[in-house]
C-alpha cells in the first residue's frame, strides 16, 4: 500500500465502488465523497488526485463544472479525472478549459482508468518535487549571497528566519552599504510570497509631488499630463514584497496615505473610484534614525510603530571586521569572469590594510575597492598599491601609518580619531567635512553632466545615498 490518495467524488454508489475496487489493487489508497462540499473542504489532505463524475446530478454539494471551478481555486496543483457519458463532450471539453488533467468517457475501462490517475500523480509529484527544489535553491541562492560568519551578522540570519513565514512588518535599519536591500531579498524569498514579485521603491528618489501617483497608480486624465492610466507599485507587489526603501524619505502626505493603506490593504488609484484589495508584504529600510525624525515631527509615530512590528538592525562592516576576508573572497569569485585576466587572493600586507581600514561605506565600499583593485591589478594577487591611498594608509608595515592615520583627510578616514582634539576644532573640522562632500558631489555631478549611475559609480556610494546628498545639497539635476 502507498502513501498515495485519490479523492473520488459522485454520488452513484456502484461507480464509486468499482473504482476504488480497481485503485487499491494497484496500491492506492481512496476516499470517497458524496457530498462535494464535503470533498472541498477536505482538500487540505492534499489527495495524489481526484476522480470525479461530471454529472452529478442529484448529488449533494456543487454539481459538475462549478465543483471543479471552486477545486481549482481551492488548490491549482492537484489533478483532476473527469467521467464524462457520452452525450457530455462538450463539458468534457469545457472541465479540460477549466484545467482537468483529463477526461473518460463511460463505459469505464479499468485499465485506461488506472494509467490515466497512475500518470497523474506521477506528473503531480513531480511538479511538488520541482517547486520544492525550486524554493530551496532560491532561498540558498540570496542566503548564500549574504556573506559573513561573525556572531552579529548570524543574529541577523536568525531574524531573517524568524520573521520569513510570518507576515509582520519587517524594518530594517542600517549605514548605507550594510546590505539592507538584500536582507529584504532575502526574507521574501523565503517568505510565502516568494512566488510573486519583490518591488522595490526607493522613497528618497521621487519627487513629493509624483509620490502618491507612484505608490497608488492613477487614471488617464486624472491630473495634467496622465495620458495614460498607470498601475502603482502597491498593485504591482500584490501577493509578493513591496521594500520601501528610504522610508524616512517619504513627504508628510504620502505618509498618512501610507498608513490609511496599512490599515485594511485597500487602494484608489489617483483620479478613479474603484477600491482595489491588494495582499502584499511590506518590508521597510531606513539609513536615518527614524526614532529622531519621529522626536522631531518629521515622521509620523503611528506610521513608524506599523512599519517597525519587527526590527532588524543591520551591523557596520568596522563591527565585524573578521568577516572581511570572506567578503573579499566572495567578491573575487563575483567579479572573476568580468576580467581579462586570473585574479584569486590579496597580499598579506593588502589583506592587513583591509582589515584595519574604517569602511565608513561598509560592504558597499569594499565591493568596490576590491572590484577596482581587480581592474588594477598586474598579478595573481591584489597588492597593496591596488588599493586606494586613503585605505593602503591602514596597513601597519605603511611607511606613512601612524603619522597619516590622524592626518589624512576625515572623509577616508574615522572620525573618531579626532575626539580627543578641542571641540572648537572638532567643530571646523566637522564644517570641512561637509564642505569637502559638498564639493566632491558638485565637481562629479558636472563631470557626469548630471547622470545619476555615472555619480554614483564616481563616487563608489549608492544611487540611494547619490539622491540624498542632491536633496542635502540642494544640487539642481
Ligand atoms: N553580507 C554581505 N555579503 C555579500 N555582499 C553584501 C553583503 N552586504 C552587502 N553586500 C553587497 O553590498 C552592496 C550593498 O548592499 P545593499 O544594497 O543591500 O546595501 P544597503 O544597506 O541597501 O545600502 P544603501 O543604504 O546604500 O542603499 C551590494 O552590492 C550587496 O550585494
Ligand atoms: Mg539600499
Amino acid at each position: 500500500m502507498t502513501d498515495k490518495l485519490v479523492f473520488i467524488a459522485d454520488q452513484n454508489d456502484a461507480f464509486c465502488k468499482v473504482v476504488t475496487g480497481w485503485l487499491e489493487e494497484v496500491g492506492l489508497q481512496t476516499k470517497i465523497f458524496k457530498d462535494t462540499e464535503l470533498c472541498l473542504n477536505l482538500i487540505d489532505q492534499n489527495p495524489s488526485a481526484i476522480c470525479m463524475e461530471m454529472n452529478t446530478e442529484g448529488s449533494v454539494g456543487l454539481s459538475g463544472l462549478k465543483f471543479l471551478k471552486r477545486l481549482r481555486l481551492a488548490n491549482r496543483d492537484i489533478p483532476i479525472l473527469v467521467v464524462t457519458e457520452n452525450e457530455e463532450l462538450e463539458s468534457a471539453v469545457e472541465a479540460m478549459k477549466l484545467g482537468a488533467f483529463d477526461y473518460i468517457v463511460k463505459p469505464l475501462k479499468k485499465t485506461r482508468l488506472i494509467y490515466s490517475i497512475q500518470r497523474a500523480i506521477e506528473i503531480h509529484t513531480m511538479v511538488n518535487k520541482i517547486d520544492r527544489l525550486q524554493g530551496e535553491i532560491q532561498k540558498t541562492h540570496v542566503y548564500k549571497s549574504i556573506v559573513g560568519q561573525s556572531a552579529v551578522i548570524q543574529r541577523v540570519f536568525t531574524q531573517i528566519e524568524e520573521v520569513a513565514e510570518i507576515n509582520i512588518n519587517v524594518l530594517i535599519a542600517g549605514e548605507s552599504g550594510t546590505g539592507k536591500e538584500l536582507v529584504a531579498k532575502a526574507i521574501h524569498y523565503s517568505s510565502n510570497y516568494k512566488n510573486g514579485p519583490f518591488i522595490a521603491i526607493n522613497c528618497g528618489a521621487i519627487p513629493d509631488a509624483l509620490q502618491e501617483s507612484e505608490f497608488f497608480g492613477h487614471e488617464k486624465g486624472s491630473f495634467t499630463g496622465a495620458d495614460h492610466s498607470r498601475v502603482g507599485k502597491l498593485e504591482y507587489a500584490n501577493n509578493g514584497s513591496l521594500f520601501l526603501d528610504e522610508v524616512g524619505e517619504m513627504s508628510q502626505e504620502m505618509q498618512v496615505k501610507l498608513l490609511r493603506f496599512l490599515q485594511d490593504k485597500t487602494l484608489e488609484r489617483v483620479g478613479g473610484n474603484k477600491k482595489i484589495s491588494v495582499d502584499l508584504r511590506i518590508i521597510s529600510a531606513t539609513n536615518r534614525k527614524l526614532e529622531q525624525d519621529v522626536a522631531s515631527g518629521k515622521f509620523r509615530e503611528d506610521l513608524y510603530y506599523r512599519l517597525v512590528v519587527y526590527p532588524i538592525i543591520m551591523p557596520r562592516l568596522r563591527e565585524r571586521k573578521e568577516d572581511i576576508p570572506l567578503l573579499v573572497n566572495h567578491f573575487l569569485k563575483k567579479y572573476k569572469n568580468e576580467m581579462p585576466k586570473k585574479i584569486t587572493s590579496v597580499s598579506s600586507l593588502g589583506m592587513e590594510a583591509l582589515m584595519e581600514y574604517n569602511w565608513q561605506g561598509n560592504v558597499r565600499q569594499l565591493e568596490n575597492v576590491i572590484y577596482r583593485a581587480m581592474v588594477a591589478s598586474r598579478t595573481e594577487a591584489i597588492e597593496i598599491d591596488n588599493l586606494p591611498i586613503e585605505v593602503q594608509k591602514y596597513s601597519v608595515h605603511s611607511y606613512e601609518t601612524q603619522e597619516s592615520r590622524f592626518n589624512q583627510p576625515i572623509l577616508s578616514g574615522s572620525t573618531a580619531a579626532f575626539a580627543t582634539e578641542s571641540a572648537q576644532k572638532a567643530i571646523k573640522i566637522v564644517a570641512t567635512i561637509q564642505e569637502m562632500e559638498q564639493h566632491a558631489f558638485v565637481e562629479a555631478f558636472k563631470i557626469a553632466g548630471g547622470n545619476i549611475e555615472q555619480v554614483a559609480k564616481s563616487l563608489g556610494i549608492s544611487r540611494a545615498t547619490c539622491y540624498r546628498k542632491i536633496k542635502k545639497y540642494k544640487i539642481e539635476k
